[in-house]
């Protein structure tokens, strides 16, 4: 007790108090900075330059009107065969399709995903795939809560947001493992990680990537990201594409029967094994998966934030402008696509994109340029692959 008299003790507190406050003011600073100038600098460029936009309430902005939108446009009811889903469908992420076929698809899409990802480690693979399913739902659950878009607001620790932090550990705790057990597998022998995308992962993980300015290392935190990207990314899509391209076929019997008999022609009748070689010989079958991704969209908005400040014919984008691109808008766009844009007619494909759309860019379902989807040819072949099968 004789070294820490009241005097030090005063002192002590006085320091941390002192520290408290300054870490907060930095807090605050900082969100300022972020939620409130950064935005306005942003709108100010781009209003002097005429693109004026809706008036966003300080520091939130309009996350809160899109998210009432959402809700309203959610709560009505759609005609089947009425496809004119863009009023419906873009103020907000894709609808789940919660029919019997939506289930079906997304296990397929699952055990796929699972096999080319984990390869061996497979059954360890869906178990991360149903942790990674209910961290979106409960992410799902928060966004739909009145204050979440209240900056913040995610790390205030209430059930649900423990919930979620909790489940994010689960992730990472399970993926850690099976990257973990499989270097362990392997030690010692860099190229012998596997031919799943995790084994390639790991080789590449092994060398250091030359960027701009630096070098830096795959480490296993980036591994464990890229997992997720990869599980996510390629498993909803696809079964979200398939469940559309079945509800369609199902409902347009023509087309169905169509499909069918160019599976049998280029693939033979059931049981026949199929090869990845045969789907370059599809014609009907391309017509429709482009048509149902016109119409159904499985990304139907990207966003994007420039890096540097661009110039974009007469516009001047300065950098840090969030970007939104509305793509199913532009798929429903009757001014590109002709009148009947909203109804299924694969035949606008009979002659390739450029003579189904006025404009070479209005079907990028994918994206395009050098930050397309990665996974483009990899949802395509197994798109094909079950819908193949299912024709059979
Ligand atoms: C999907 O898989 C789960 C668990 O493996 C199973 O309980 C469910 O019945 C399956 N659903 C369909 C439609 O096959
Ligand atoms: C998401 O969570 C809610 C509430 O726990 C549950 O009712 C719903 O079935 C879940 N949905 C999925 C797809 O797991
Ligand atoms: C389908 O769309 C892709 C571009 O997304 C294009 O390369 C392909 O030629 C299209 N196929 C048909 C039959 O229109």
């Amino acid at each position: 007790m004789e070294y820490f008299g009241d005097r030090t003790w005063s002192t002590l507190s006085t320091s941390l108090l002192t520290l408290l406050v300054l870490w907060v003011a930095y807090i605050f600073v900082g969100m300022v900075e972020k939620f409130l100038i950064t935005p306005m600098r942003l709108k100010r460029i781009m209003n002097r330059q005429g693109v004026q936009g809706p008036s966003a309430p300080l520091f939130v902005g309009n996350m809160p009107e899109v998210i009432r939108l959402q809700k309203a446009s959610e709560e009505k009811d759609m005609k089947t065969g009425d496809y004119d889903i863009v009023a419906r469908i873009l103020p907000y992420h894709i609808q789940n399709c919660q029919a019997y076929v939506g289930d079906y698809m997304t296990n397929v899409t699952s055990d796929i995903i699972a096999k080319t990802a984990f390869g061996s480690s497979y059954k360890k693979g869906k178990k991360v795939l149903e942790q990674l399913f209910a961290l979106v739902n409960l992410t799902n659950q928060r966004n739909k809560q009145r204050f979440a878009t209240i900056p913040g607001y995610s790390i205030i620790p209430m059930p649900l947001n423990i919930k979620i932090i909790l489940t994010k550990l689960a992730v990472s705790k399970s993926l850690g493992e099976i990257i973990q057990s499989r270097k362990d597998m392997v030690k010692g022998d860099n190229n012998a990680y596997g031919n799943d995308l995790l084994g390639f992962m790991l080789n590449a993980a092994m060398e250091e990537i030359a960027i701009e300015g630096g070098k830096v290392h795959f480490g296993m935190q980036s591994l464990i990201d890229n997992c997720k990207t990869f599980f996510l990314a390629g498993q909803e899509t696809t079964s979200t594409l398939l469940t559309w391209t079945m509800m369609l076929l199902a409902s347009h019997t023509t087309w169905q029967e169509r499909a069918r008999e160019e599976v049998i022609e280029v693939c033979g009748h059931k049981d026949h094994p199929i090869d990845a070689n045969m789907f370059r010989k599809f014609k009907t079958l391309d017509m429709i998966l482009n048509e149902t991704l016109r119409l159904f969209s499985i990304v139907p908005v990207q966003n994007r934030q420039t890096l540097m400040d661009v110039h974009l014919g007469e516009l001047h984008i300065p950098k840090g402008l969030a970007l939104y691109f509305p793509r199913l808008a532009i798929h429903h766009d009757p001014t590109l696509w002709g009148e009947d844009v909203h109804e299924f007619k694969p035949e606008r494909f009979v002659d390739g994109i450029a003579k189904a759309t006025k404009h070479p860019l209005a079907l990028m379902p994918f994206s395009f340029g050098p930050r397309f989807c990665v996974g483009q040819g990899f949802a395509l072949d197994e798109a094909k692959s079950i819908l193949v099968v299912i024709l059979q």
